[in-house]
């Protein structure tokens, strides 16, 4: 259990730096306030701001991942999680959707994985060769996915980094085609065309602009990506028509987890495929949202459609920092020592791969997809019959593990891609309707264009208990 280190008892050098804007002020009241509580004229202010103002004044905005900040008032800090649920630091209970942004699938501080992770690491964690551990999470992830081969990454990140480099080594060719609104991680060569692209900035859907998602990014690798509309079949073989020659990868969320979980249209997966074997071109699957999450097998199994290589993160290892590069063995065996680089120092530690070996077993013995899939139908019917009875027109996307709530504007064409979703977004509406969800203890993420996460551990009692709070806070939002 977590224990406080009491504020006033923290090193000096830690208080020594003064917070940044509106903070700086609610810390040196906290840290100047009179032992034993005597009133004061100050307000009192909230667990959550003294924390938040502590975080503040060490880690930029207060979080250790840009995407977590949600503005001064409203960015939370976490005491704790079991199962379905996390408690706020002022010991407010939420039902969590939003699961660490995908990775909790069986549910927080899952007791089966816990106790896998708590007898392994007695035997060491990190040796720099090949461990026990993680020959047995690779057979069972292999054995899941179809995959020959695999390689241990520590995130999503690093796994499509690795993937892209062995894509152009086994091509020769350094371009790729990337889909608007995928995010595929924060290295530098996939951040173009990311969910925080401005529809002003993408330029004409005959000739898309990539745009970077951040300053610092080199403008020399504009040139080596190529975006283009996601299910958008003319465009992409018109594409591959004129520059295939050049293209080593296309690389694809198989459903578009970072824009509200907007669904491949039928034939998009198996048409990229084709075209990828026409043209010479490897076919990444970006299965770090999907996989293990939609299926056993991820979107591979679920559409169907298998790729060249297949990059994992996320649900693999239920919270627990793992990712992975798999897919065919011609392809994997372009990883060569002294020609093509892929490693780490905490590639295959023994904790993560034995959280992913958990995970995985739990996966592949319990009922966790048919739980999971009726809990997720439950909630997307029930979410489009209040919407609807309320009269507002919505879309709800993608599969009951992973699915989307996009509110909009009826007279705009159903979403498809990232521009479409955009155009019909009505995002104020989402807003409040997500705030009115948080005050009553259920937790999406506060952006539409994120899914809603469900896991193993989320009852009928949840389900019912979200449903009643969603056509509360839809109520209150159209007062
Ligand atoms: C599809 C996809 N790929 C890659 C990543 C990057 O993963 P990570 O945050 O583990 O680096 C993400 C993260 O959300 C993702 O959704």
């Amino acid at each position: 259990m977590f224990q406080e280190t009491p504020f006033n008892e923290l090193p000096m050098e830690t208080l020594g730096t003064p917070a940044v804007g509106p903070m700086a002020s609610v810390r040196t009241t906290e840290a100047m306030a009179p032992a034993g509580g005597a009133p004061s004229a100050v307000p009192a202010i909230s667990q959550r701001d003294r924390w938040f103002a502590r975080a503040r004044a060490v880690m930029p905005w207060g979080v250790s991942s840009n995407f977590r900040y949600w503005g001064e008032q409203e960015t939370k800090v976490i005491a704790r999680g079991k199962g379905a649920y996390v408690w706020d630091v002022d010991g407010k209970r939420y039902i969590d959707y939003r699961l660490g942004f995908g990775p909790v699938i069986l549910g927080h501080a899952y007791d089966a994985v816990n106790q896998a992770v708590f007898e392994a690491m007695q035997d060491g964690n990190v040796f720099a060769m090949t461990n026990v551990y993680e020959v047995c999470a690779a057979e069972r992830l292999c054995r899941m996915t179809g995959a020959d081969k695999v390689r241990f990454t520590n995130s999503g990140t690093e796994s499509t980094m690795h993937a892209l480099r062995i894509a152009r080594a086994y091509t020769g060719r350094e371009r790729f085609i990337k889909f608007e609104g995928c995010y595929h991680g924060g290295h530098d060569h996939v951040m173009w065309s990311t969910p925080s692209a401005p529809l002003g900035a993408l330029g004409s859907r005959r000739s898309p602009i990539p745009v970077p998602s951040s300053s610092g990014i080199p403008s020399a690798l504009r040139d080596k990506v190529i975006p283009l509309p996601f299910n958008d079949f003319e465009m992409l073989e018109r594409t591959v028509r004129d520059h295939g020659h050049e293209v080593a990868a296309i690389l694809v969320e198989p459903i578009m987890g970072n824009m509200a979980s907007l669904m491949p249209a039928k034939g998009w997966l198996e048409f990229i495929r084709r075209l990828c074997d026409e043209h010479g071109i490897v076919m990444i699957f970006d299965e770090v949202k999907t996989g293990f999450r939609i299926a056993p097998g991820g979107a591979q199994q679920f559409f169907g459609v298998r790729a060249d290589l297949v990059t994992y993160a996320k649900a693999m290892g239920n919270g627990f920092p793992i990712g992975a590069i798999a897919g065919r063995e011609e392809v994997m065996m372009t990883i060569e020592p002294g020609a093509v680089g892929q490693g780490g120092t905490y590639c295959g530690n023994v904790v993560s791969v034995a959280a992913c070996e958990a995970t995985l077993r739990v996966l592949e013995t319990e009922p966790v997809f048919e739980v999971i899939n009726q809990r997720g139908m439950k909630l997307m019917s029930g979410f489009h019959e209040i919407l609807s009875r309320y009269g507002i027109p919505h879309v709800i996307t993608g599969v009951p593990a992973m699915f989307g709530v996009i509110l909009g504007d009826a007279d705009k064409p159903t979403p498809r891609d990232y521009r479409s979703a955009l155009k019909y977004a009505d995002e104020e509406l989402s807003f409040r309707i997500v705030r009115g969800l948080h005050q009553r203890g259920i937790l999406p993420d506060i952006d539409y264009q994120e899914p809603w996460f469900l896991c193993y551990a989320l009852s009928d009692a949840d389900v019912a208990e979200t449903l009643t709070a969603y056509e509360e806070a839809v109520r209150e939002a159209l007062r």
